[in-house]
Protein backbone atom coordinates (compact mmCIF):
# COMPACT_ATOMS: atom_id res chain seq x y z
CA UNK A 1 0.00 0.00 0.00
CA UNK A 2 1.37 3.31 -0.95
CA UNK A 3 -0.12 5.22 2.10
CA UNK A 4 -0.67 4.83 5.86
CA UNK A 5 -2.91 6.62 7.95
CA UNK A 6 -2.34 6.37 11.63
CA UNK A 7 -5.49 7.43 13.44
CA UNK A 8 -3.71 8.80 17.11
CA UNK A 9 -1.86 10.88 18.97
CA UNK A 10 1.08 12.80 16.28
CA UNK A 11 4.34 12.08 19.17
CA UNK A 12 2.92 8.17 19.76
CA UNK A 13 2.57 7.44 16.58
CA UNK A 14 5.91 8.86 15.78
CA UNK A 15 8.02 6.54 18.19
CA UNK A 16 6.72 3.37 16.06
CA UNK A 17 8.24 4.71 12.73
CA UNK A 18 11.72 3.05 12.35
CA UNK A 19 14.71 5.71 12.17
CA UNK A 20 15.75 7.07 8.78
CA UNK A 21 12.70 5.83 7.11
CA UNK A 22 10.87 8.47 5.65
CA UNK A 23 12.54 10.83 2.83
CA UNK A 24 10.23 14.12 3.70
CA UNK A 25 8.54 15.90 6.36
CA UNK A 26 6.06 18.06 5.37
CA UNK A 27 3.46 19.14 7.59
CA UNK A 28 0.99 21.92 8.72
CA UNK A 29 1.20 21.47 12.48
CA UNK A 30 -1.92 23.43 14.73
CA UNK A 31 -0.57 26.79 14.76
CA UNK A 32 -1.45 27.77 18.42
CA UNK A 33 -1.67 31.32 16.96
CA UNK A 34 -4.67 33.62 15.65
CA UNK A 35 -5.09 35.45 19.34
CA UNK A 36 -3.15 38.92 20.55
CA UNK A 37 -3.77 37.74 23.96
CA UNK A 38 -2.25 34.62 25.64
CA UNK A 39 -6.17 33.80 26.40
CA UNK A 40 -7.60 34.62 23.30
CA UNK A 41 -4.71 31.96 21.97
CA UNK A 42 -5.20 29.47 24.65
CA UNK A 43 -8.85 29.59 25.73
CA UNK A 44 -10.27 29.89 22.12
CA UNK A 45 -11.10 26.59 19.38
CA UNK A 46 -9.40 26.48 16.40
CA UNK A 47 -12.93 27.23 14.62
CA UNK A 48 -13.16 30.17 16.81
CA UNK A 49 -9.91 31.42 15.55
CA UNK A 50 -9.43 30.54 12.34
CA UNK A 51 -13.14 31.01 10.65
CA UNK A 52 -14.29 34.29 10.00
CA UNK A 53 -17.86 35.35 10.48
CA UNK A 54 -19.22 35.81 7.27
CA UNK A 55 -17.65 31.98 6.28
CA UNK A 56 -19.42 30.06 3.97
CA UNK A 57 -18.89 26.36 5.01
CA UNK A 58 -19.40 24.89 8.81
CA UNK A 59 -16.81 22.97 9.28
CA UNK A 60 -15.43 20.48 12.16
CA UNK A 61 -13.03 21.73 15.01
CA UNK A 62 -10.07 20.68 15.51
CA UNK A 63 -7.91 19.68 18.98
CA UNK A 64 -4.34 20.78 19.69
CA UNK A 65 -4.84 24.32 19.34
CA UNK A 66 -4.86 25.56 23.06
CA UNK A 67 -0.87 25.30 24.24
CA UNK A 68 0.71 28.62 25.43
CA UNK A 69 3.67 30.26 23.81
CA UNK A 70 5.88 28.35 25.33
CA UNK A 71 4.73 25.26 25.66
CA UNK A 72 4.01 25.32 21.88
CA UNK A 73 7.75 25.70 21.48
CA UNK A 74 8.29 22.47 23.72
CA UNK A 75 5.69 20.88 21.94
CA UNK A 76 6.76 21.31 18.45
CA UNK A 77 10.50 20.95 19.83
CA UNK A 78 9.71 17.05 20.81
CA UNK A 79 7.48 16.44 17.54
CA UNK A 80 10.18 17.90 14.96
CA UNK A 81 13.23 15.61 16.99
CA UNK A 82 10.88 12.34 16.75
CA UNK A 83 10.32 13.46 12.92
CA UNK A 84 14.43 14.33 12.79
CA UNK A 85 14.93 10.89 13.92
CA UNK A 86 12.36 9.16 11.04
CA UNK A 87 14.34 11.12 8.13
CA UNK A 88 16.93 9.84 6.30
CA UNK A 89 20.27 11.78 5.93
CA UNK A 90 20.05 14.68 3.99
CA UNK A 91 16.04 14.26 4.01
CA UNK A 92 13.85 17.50 4.45
CA UNK A 93 11.36 19.01 6.74
CA UNK A 94 9.00 21.66 5.26
CA UNK A 95 7.24 22.97 8.35
CA UNK A 96 3.88 25.40 7.55
CA UNK A 97 3.55 28.56 10.07
CA UNK A 98 2.26 31.83 10.68
CA UNK A 99 3.81 35.23 11.52
CA UNK A 100 3.26 35.13 15.10
CA UNK A 101 4.98 31.61 15.40
CA UNK A 102 7.56 31.97 12.68
CA UNK A 103 10.49 32.60 15.20
CA UNK A 104 9.38 29.56 17.44
CA UNK A 105 9.14 27.37 14.46
CA UNK A 106 12.91 28.34 13.16
CA UNK A 107 13.90 28.06 16.99
CA UNK A 108 11.60 24.28 17.06
CA UNK A 109 13.33 22.88 13.99
CA UNK A 110 16.75 23.81 14.70
CA UNK A 111 16.64 22.73 18.31
CA UNK A 112 15.69 19.00 16.99
CA UNK A 113 18.87 18.92 14.83
CA UNK A 114 17.82 19.85 11.53
CA UNK A 115 19.64 22.42 9.68
CA UNK A 116 17.48 25.57 8.89
CA UNK A 117 17.48 26.41 5.10
CA UNK A 118 15.34 29.02 4.41
CA UNK A 119 11.38 29.96 4.06
CA UNK A 120 9.15 30.32 1.53
CA UNK A 121 5.73 31.86 1.26
CA UNK A 122 2.24 30.77 0.50
CA UNK A 123 0.70 33.70 -0.97
CA UNK A 124 -3.00 33.86 -0.47
CA UNK A 125 -4.60 36.72 -3.11
CA UNK A 126 -8.10 36.43 -1.48
CA UNK A 127 -7.37 37.52 2.70
CA UNK A 128 -9.05 40.04 4.39
CA UNK A 129 -7.63 44.30 3.78
CA UNK A 130 -7.09 45.21 7.34
CA UNK A 131 -7.61 49.13 7.80
CA UNK A 132 -4.53 50.82 8.87
CA UNK A 133 -2.54 48.16 8.66
CA UNK A 134 -0.05 46.05 6.01
CA UNK A 135 -2.65 42.73 5.04
CA UNK A 136 -1.36 39.27 6.78
CA UNK A 137 -1.58 37.49 3.20
CA UNK A 138 0.44 34.78 3.50
CA UNK A 139 1.52 32.04 5.84
CA UNK A 140 5.16 30.66 5.56
CA UNK A 141 7.11 27.33 4.99
CA UNK A 142 10.28 26.81 7.25
CA UNK A 143 12.39 24.27 5.86
CA UNK A 144 15.35 22.62 6.59
CA UNK A 145 17.59 19.16 5.58
CA UNK A 146 19.23 16.52 8.39
CA UNK A 147 22.76 16.82 7.72
CA UNK A 148 23.65 18.21 4.17
CA UNK A 149 21.84 18.80 0.98
CA UNK A 150 22.25 16.19 -1.05
CA UNK A 151 21.20 17.76 -4.94
CA UNK A 152 22.21 14.45 -6.95
CA UNK A 153 19.74 12.62 -4.61
CA UNK A 154 17.04 14.92 -6.21
CA UNK A 155 17.88 17.80 -8.41
CA UNK A 156 14.90 19.71 -8.47
CA UNK A 157 14.64 23.39 -8.63
CA UNK A 158 11.74 24.65 -6.58
CA UNK A 159 9.92 28.11 -5.98
CA UNK A 160 10.34 29.88 -2.75
CA UNK A 161 6.70 31.59 -3.13
CA UNK A 162 3.28 29.50 -3.72
CA UNK A 163 0.51 31.60 -4.77
CA UNK A 164 -3.02 29.34 -4.26
CA UNK A 165 -6.44 30.69 -2.50
CA UNK A 166 -7.80 28.39 -0.27
CA UNK A 167 -10.01 25.89 -1.15
CA UNK A 168 -13.33 26.86 -1.18
CA UNK A 169 -15.80 24.83 -3.48
CA UNK A 170 -15.58 21.49 -1.51
CA UNK A 171 -13.62 22.82 1.17
CA UNK A 172 -13.76 19.85 3.86
CA UNK A 173 -11.18 21.26 6.69
CA UNK A 174 -10.74 24.87 8.44
CA UNK A 175 -7.57 24.70 7.80
CA UNK A 176 -6.70 23.05 4.95
CA UNK A 177 -3.88 23.89 2.49
CA UNK A 178 -4.69 23.84 -1.56
CA UNK A 179 -3.41 20.61 -3.01
CA UNK A 180 -1.67 22.23 -6.17
CA UNK A 181 0.49 24.53 -3.74
CA UNK A 182 1.26 20.88 -1.80
CA UNK A 183 1.96 19.44 -5.13
CA UNK A 184 4.58 21.80 -5.68
CA UNK A 185 6.01 20.97 -2.50
CA UNK A 186 6.30 17.55 -2.34
CA UNK A 187 8.75 17.86 -5.47
CA UNK A 188 11.59 17.95 -2.49
CA UNK A 189 10.95 14.25 -2.07
CA UNK A 190 12.60 12.25 -4.38
CA UNK A 191 10.51 10.16 -6.92
CA UNK A 192 9.20 7.40 -5.39
CA UNK A 193 10.22 8.00 -1.51
CA UNK A 194 7.84 8.76 1.38
CA UNK A 195 6.31 11.68 2.37
CA UNK A 196 5.52 11.90 5.96
CA UNK A 197 2.48 14.43 7.82
CA UNK A 198 2.46 14.10 11.38
CA UNK A 199 -0.75 16.64 11.65
CA UNK A 200 -2.59 14.69 8.44
CA UNK A 201 -5.80 17.18 8.84
CA UNK A 202 -8.47 16.35 5.62
CA UNK A 203 -4.93 14.71 4.06
CA UNK A 204 -3.93 17.07 1.81
CA UNK A 205 -0.19 16.26 2.03
CA UNK A 206 -0.92 12.61 1.42
CA UNK A 207 -3.10 13.22 -2.02
CA UNK A 208 -0.75 15.29 -3.11
CA UNK A 209 2.24 12.75 -2.30
CA UNK A 210 0.26 10.52 -3.89
CA UNK A 211 -0.33 12.33 -6.89
CA UNK A 212 3.28 13.23 -7.66
CA UNK A 213 3.82 9.18 -7.23
CA UNK A 214 5.35 9.83 -3.73
CA UNK A 215 4.11 7.27 -0.52
CA UNK A 216 3.03 8.68 2.24
CA UNK A 217 2.93 8.13 6.25
CA UNK A 218 0.23 10.37 8.04
CA UNK A 219 -1.15 10.99 11.29
CA UNK A 220 -4.53 12.25 12.42
CA UNK A 221 -5.70 13.05 16.05
CA UNK A 222 -9.83 13.80 15.25
CA UNK A 223 -11.69 10.87 14.24
CA UNK A 224 -13.76 13.25 12.32
CA UNK A 225 -10.89 14.41 9.80
CA UNK A 226 -8.70 10.94 9.72
CA UNK A 227 -12.00 9.61 7.93
CA UNK A 228 -12.35 12.46 5.86
CA UNK A 229 -8.45 11.87 4.68
CA UNK A 230 -8.81 8.12 4.74
CA UNK A 231 -11.37 8.70 1.83
CA UNK A 232 -9.65 11.43 0.05
CA UNK A 233 -6.37 9.05 -0.40
CA UNK A 234 -8.39 6.07 -1.23
CA UNK A 235 -9.93 8.11 -4.13
CA UNK A 236 -6.59 9.88 -5.11
CA UNK A 237 -5.15 6.21 -5.45
CA UNK A 238 -8.10 4.64 -7.23
CA UNK A 239 -9.31 8.23 -9.20
CA UNK A 240 -5.98 9.15 -9.89
CA UNK A 241 -4.50 5.77 -11.67
CA UNK A 242 -1.22 5.90 -8.93
CA UNK A 243 1.93 4.87 -10.26
CA UNK A 244 4.97 5.25 -7.99
CA UNK A 245 7.63 7.75 -9.77
CA UNK A 246 10.65 6.62 -10.99
CA UNK A 247 13.83 9.05 -10.54
CA UNK A 248 13.27 12.22 -13.20
CA UNK A 249 15.01 12.75 -16.43
C1 LIG B 1 -3.61 22.67 10.58
S1 LIG B 1 -4.49 21.18 10.54
C2 LIG B 1 -3.87 20.35 9.09
C3 LIG B 1 -4.72 20.61 7.86
C4 LIG B 1 -4.21 19.90 6.64
N1 LIG B 1 -2.97 20.48 6.15
C5 LIG B 1 -5.24 19.88 5.53
O1 LIG B 1 -4.98 20.40 4.41
O2 LIG B 1 -6.32 19.36 5.74
C6 LIG B 1 -3.76 20.32 11.85
C7 LIG B 1 -4.37 18.96 12.14
O3 LIG B 1 -3.64 18.36 13.22
C8 LIG B 1 -4.54 17.59 13.99
N2 LIG B 1 -3.94 17.38 15.32
C9 LIG B 1 -3.97 18.21 16.39
N3 LIG B 1 -3.28 17.69 17.42
C10 LIG B 1 -2.78 16.49 16.98
C11 LIG B 1 -1.97 15.49 17.57
N4 LIG B 1 -1.51 15.60 18.83
N5 LIG B 1 -1.65 14.40 16.84
C12 LIG B 1 -2.10 14.27 15.55
N6 LIG B 1 -2.88 15.19 14.94
C13 LIG B 1 -3.22 16.29 15.64
C14 LIG B 1 -5.82 18.40 14.01
O4 LIG B 1 -6.95 17.58 14.27
C15 LIG B 1 -5.82 19.03 12.61
O5 LIG B 1 -6.64 18.30 11.72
Amino acid sequence: MPYTLYRGDALTALAGIPDNSVDALITDPPYNSGGRTSSERTGRSARAKYTSADAEHDLANFPGENRDQRSYGFWLTLLLTESYRATVESGTALVFTDWRQLPTTTDALQAAGWTWRGIASWHKPVSRPQKGRLKQSCEYIVWGTKGSVDANRNPVYLPGLYTASQPRKGRVHITQKPVEVMQELVKICPPGGTVLDPFAGSGTTGVAALREGRQFIGVELSKHYADIANERLHNALTQDDFELAGPEE
